[in-house]
C-alpha cells in the first residue's frame, strides 16, 4: 500500500535493474522514503496504472530508471523499445506533472552520434544512430513536453554489482584465449553507486532543472577499460585490441560519446578500482 505523502518520499521505477537496486537504498540511507516500483508492480506502458499510483503516492521526485535497455536487441524490436522508452515515458512525466512530483529520466550518451572530438555538453545537438538511442531521446522529449519539474541526466557505460554488465562480462571471459576488445569507440565508464550520489546530490542541491551529464571523470574506450579491469583484478589474459569493423553489432555506437561531467563524479578509474575492491572482498 502507498500510504504517505511526504515531500521526501521518492518512487523509483525499474528499481529492480542494476541502477536501481544500488540507487534505492542510497536514498533510505540519506532519509528519504523509497517506494520501489518495477514492471510487476508499476508497468510503465499501462497509462492507467502508472497514473493511479503516482496519485497514490505522490512523490517529490519519480527517479525514472525503468527502460528497454538492449541497445542490440532494440535494432530488431524498436517497436518495443519505442513503447517502454518513448510511450512509457510520456506516462510517467504526464503522472509526474499531474501529481507535482519532479522526475529525474535516466537517458544515454547514445542521443548523441559520436562526430565530436571534445566532450559533449549537456545542450550539444542529439543526433542517435541506434535505435535505443531514438527511443531514450524520444524519451527526453517527453519528458521536456510534459514536466515543469525534471532533470535528465544522461548517463553512460554503466556497471554494477547487480546487473549483467562490461566488467563483470570481461571477468567471466578473462580466460578466453582470443579476447579481442574494441579501441576505437571513446567514452565514460560509469558505476552505479557514483551514478547513484550524484543524483542525490543533484535533489539535494536543489540544482536547476535540465539536462546534466552524470558519468565518470575522464575517457577511455573499451580495450583500454578492459586493460584496467584486468589490472585491478591482477588477472593475466591474451586481451588484444580490435575495431569496430572486426567486431560487429547489430547495434552501430557512437566513435565518441565522452560527456563533460562538471565535475560531478570522480575518475572512471577511481571508481573502477573501488568496484573491483569491493567485488572480491
Ligand atoms: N546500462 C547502461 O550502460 C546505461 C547507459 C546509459 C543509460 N542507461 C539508462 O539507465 C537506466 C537504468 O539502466 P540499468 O542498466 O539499470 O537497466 P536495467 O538493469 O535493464 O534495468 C531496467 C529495469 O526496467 C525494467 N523494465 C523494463 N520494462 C519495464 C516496464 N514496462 N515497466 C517497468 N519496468 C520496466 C526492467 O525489468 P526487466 O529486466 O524485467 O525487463 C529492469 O528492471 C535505463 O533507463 C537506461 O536506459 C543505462
Amino acid at each position: 500500500m502507498y500510504l504517505t505523502n511526504n515531500q521526501q518520499t521518492i518512487l523509483v521505477t525499474g528499481a529492480k535493474g542494476m541502477l536501481g537496486r544500488d540507487l534505492c537504498p542510497m536514498f533510505e540511507d540519506e532519509g528519504y522514503i523509497v517506494i520501489e516500483t518495477d514492471k510487476d508492480t508499476l508497468d510503465i506502458t499501462n497509462e492507467s496504472q502508472v497514473l493511479e499510483v503516482v496519485s497514490d503516492v505522490k512523490p517529490a521526485y519519480i527517479i525514472h530508471c525503468a527502460g528497454y535497455t538492449n541497445v542490440d536487441k532494440a535494432e530488431d524490436e524498436s517497436e518495443t523499445a519505442e513503447i517502454i522508452n518513448a510511450h512509457g515515458t510520456d506516462n510517467v512525466a504526464k503522472s509526474a506533472e499531474a501529481n507535482n512530483s519532479c522526475l529525474v529520466y535516466l537517458s544515454t550518451d547514445y542521443v548523441f552520434d559520436g562526430t565530436k572530438n571534445v566532450p559533449y555538453e549537456p545542450n550539444d545537438i542529439t543526433n542517435p544512430i541506434n535505435k535505443y538511442g531514438l527511443s531514450k531521446l524520444h524519451g527526453e522529449e517527453a519528458v521536456k513536453k510534459f514536466c515543469s519539474k525534471y532533470y535528465i541526466t544522461r548517463t553512460s557505460w554503466l556497471y554494477g554489482h547487480h546487473g549483467k554488465n562490461f566488467v563483470e562480462t570481461m571477468i567471466a571471459n578473462a580466460d578466453n584465449t582470443n579476447l579481442k576488445v574494441v579501441n576505437d569507440q571513446q567514452g565514460c565508464p560509469t558505476w552505479t553507486v557514483d551514478l547513484s550520489k550524484a543524483i542525490i546530490d543533484l535533489i539535494e542541491n536543489k540544482e536547476e532543472y535540465g539536462i546534466y551529464h552524470l558519468c565518470g571523470g575522464g575517457q577511455t574506450n573499451w580495450y583500454e577499460f578492459a586493460k584496467e579491469i584486468f589490472n585491478f583484478c591482477d588477472i593475466k589474459t591474451n586481451l588484444q585490441p580490435c575495431s569496430s569493423n572486426e567486431y560487429i553489432q547489430k547495434a552501430q555506437r557512437p566513435k565518441y560519446s565522452v560527456m563533460s561531467n562538471d565535475n560531478r563524479l570522480r575518475d572512471w578509474k577511481l571508481a573502477l578500482k573501488e568496484y573491483i575492491e569491493l567485488r572480491i572482498e
